[in-house]
């Protein structure tokens, strides 16, 4: 997704907006521009690809004595990724500028009566309407222009304006994209950004705008305000627990196997506070939901995309298992389109890393309209879906910069087993033994993770050599670990382009088998659980076919010896606690074979940390 940095105050502001930009490189781009106010001009920098090929053409203007500014990293949905298309746009006089992340729906009609008015087009982009509609409306008043152009355009928006007919302010506003504000301590600098890491170097004094609501930004001063009514609004202001460093990777050679390491740390943070280590007892005051609403529930839909659905459909077999409730899971580019049921009866539960992901917003809104009381499990502080919610269990996992995600996934695992419990013992079907039992399942995990992860690292990485070129990859499970071989086959194919899919064990025979030949690598999770047997004829089946296996098992099973030779073993955990577990071998799987190949591990091709657009 696109990345904004802006900032007006006593520092030089190009340094500041590089440094911001390159904060929010995880969010995937393939173009950016600065802009800065000097001499009463704005003087602008684009450029196509990296912002390396932005500071080659900076160059000494660097140091320009110019404290306003904007900066963008374009992830492309209107025009290709050139510099004419390249943030910030300008009007047609150049005295205003115009960065943008979002989708302007309406944007072709407007382009097209602006053209019959006069204005000339330079970029096939949705956001040069907005400078120029700006423009259009502009009649001394920067405020009142903005104003009325927000007002006609349709679609999701975060915005910088910068005119030099008011040289010392920036606006920002917003519309269904992030934005969050700055101050810094000393309050003479005030920052925008798409996202937190971008403001750790220079604050942790934050400002969330909310949807239709702008802000102006000075050397002295960050005022909120009401798109629609225009009038002064409070704000409180967040202090940041991340620093810098935690975004920063530590010492790894990429943040996606910093994070993956940090799993044990995002587990315990996420769950600490929440579960009595004794009686396994569930509390989680910032949840929304009462005890009464609880008994209430008759339905849970879980909604979410990626990785995060994947945590979903975990939770179903958790929730439907201790709880008694029955619960849907659905994709929320889905969920949103289809013709829902939903009543006061029905609890929604949207699982999101980022908080901002379009879909499962507009999921949410959706059940939220029909009546249905709203959670969301979110990793962002603040983020649009924490504030849309009627209550949030946030997954304390920190920032997640690699675009593959791994230790928000496990957080989301350890945060909806939590969910699990409180439902259950809020009904009263889990009995204080079993509350007891998983209480101590759910707080030992992140220990023998903790243990074993150097353990798997070498594992896989002696295993890799005779797979990493393969073109292909099956990932099998059943039960619990079913949707971990969908989460194995995401990680590899979004990191090794490799083409790898996951099934549910018993599903081969219904037509994956047909693939499976000397060529085809099959990952299979066998932990000794209540399915083992079933996956162990399943495993048989693609021996027989003289498959190329892996299989993830429990320590001690010798009859894997007896099929292949490539055995990752775990220990033997409460089955429960398994799909959290066997989640990292196939990490580590997919970032060894990526790495092994050669790929931006990272920042995966056409892919982005957060995805706003639907
Ligand atoms: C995760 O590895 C993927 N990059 C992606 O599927 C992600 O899980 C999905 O876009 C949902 O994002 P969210 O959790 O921020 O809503």
């Amino acid at each position: 997704m696109c990345g904004i940095v802006g900032y007006a105050g006593p520092r030089r502001v190009i340094p500041v907006v590089l440094e911001g930009l390159k904060r929010l490189e995880y969010r995937g781009y393939d173009s950016a521009g600065v802009v800065y106010l000097q001499d009463g001009k704005l003087i602008k920098y684009r450029c196509q690809g990296k912002l390396s090929n932005l500071e080659a053409i900076i160059d000494e203007a660097i140091m320009a004595p110019s404290h306003i500014g904007l900066g963008h990293t374009r992830w492309a949905t209107h025009g290709a990724p050139t510099t004419e298309n390249a943030h910030p746009h300008s009007d047609c006089t150049g005295d205003l500028v115009v960065v943008h992340n979002g989708i302007i729906e309406n944007y072709h009609s407007l382009r097209e009566e602006l053209r019959a008015k006069g204005h000339r087009f330079t970029s096939e982009t949705d956001t040069e309407v907005l400078a120029h509609l700006i423009e259009e409306n502009l009649d001394g008043d920067l405020v009142a222009a903005i104003r009325k152009t927000l007002d006609l355009v349709e679609g999701s928006y975060a915005i910088g304006v910068l005119w030099a007919g008011m040289p010392d302010t920036l606006v920002a506003a917003r519309n269904q994209s992030p934005l969050v504000l700055g101050i810094d301590e000393n309050g003479q600098g005030s920052f925008m950004a798409s996202d937190i890491p971008a403001l750790l170097p220079f604050t942790k004094q934050v400002i969330f705008l909310e949807d239709r609501e702008f802000a102006l930004l000075t050397a002295g001063d960050c005022s909120v305000y009401s798109l629609l009514s225009g009038e002064k609004i409070e704000k409180k202001v967040t202090t940041i627990e991340w620093n810098a460093a935690m975004a920063e990777k530590a010492g790894f050679k990429h943040f996606m196997l910093k994070e993956i390491f940090e799993q044990p740390q995002a587990i315990t943070n996420t769950i600490s506070g929440r579960i009595n280590p004794e009686s396994g007892e569930v509390d989680i005051p910032e949840i929304g939901i009462t005890d009464e609403d609880v008994r209430y529930i008759e339905r849970i839909f879980l909604v979410a995309c990626g990785t995060s659905w994947h945590a979903a459909l975990v939770a179903k077999y958790w929730i439907e298992k201790y709880a008694g409730i029955p619960v849907e899971v659905d994709i929320a580019s889905e969920f949103r389109y289809r013709r829902l049921i939903v009543n006061d009866r029905v609890l929604t539960v949207s699982i999101s890393q980022s908080g901002e992901t379009a879909d499962t917003l507009a999921g949410i809104r959706l059940a939220k309209k029909l009546g249905s009381k709203v959670v969301t499990i979110c990793n962002v502080v603040g983020s649009t879906m924490t504030r849309e919610a009627h209550g949030t269990v946030y997954t304390h996992a920190g920032p997640e910069i690699g675009v593959a995600s791994t230790k928000a996934f496990t957080a989301q695992l350890a945060a909806l087993f939590l969910f699990t419990l409180f439902l259950g013992q809020r009904k009263g079907v889990i009995s204080p033994e079993k509350s007891r039992e998983l209480g101590q399942a759910l707080i030992g995990i992140a220990e023998v993770i903790k243990e074993k992860l150097p353990v798997i690292q070498t594992q896989i990485q002696q295993l890799i050599e005779s797979f990493y070129s393969c073109r292909d990859f099956l990932f099998i499970g059943r039960g619990l670990n079913f949707p971990i071989a969908l989460e194995g086959a995401l990680k590899l194919k979004e990191i090794s382009y490799i083409h790898a899919e996951g099934y549910a064990a018993g599903e081969l025979k219904h037509g994956p088998i047909a693939l499976i030949d000397k060529e085809m690598p099959i990952l299979a999770l066998v932990p000794q659980d209540a399915v083992y047997q079933k996956v162990i004829s399943n495993v048989e089946e693609i021996k027989a076919r003289q498959g190329r296996l892996i299989l993830i098992g429990t320590e001690g099973d010798q009859h894997l010896k007896t099929i292949t030779d490539d055995i990752i073993y775990l220990p033997a955990v409460h089955e429960d606690m398994n799909p959290i577990l066997y989640t990292i071998p196939a990490q580590l799987l997919a970032y060894a074979i990526a790495t092994r190949r050669g790929c931006d591990v990272d920042q995966p091709r056409n892919l982005a940390k957060c995805v706003t657009v639907e």
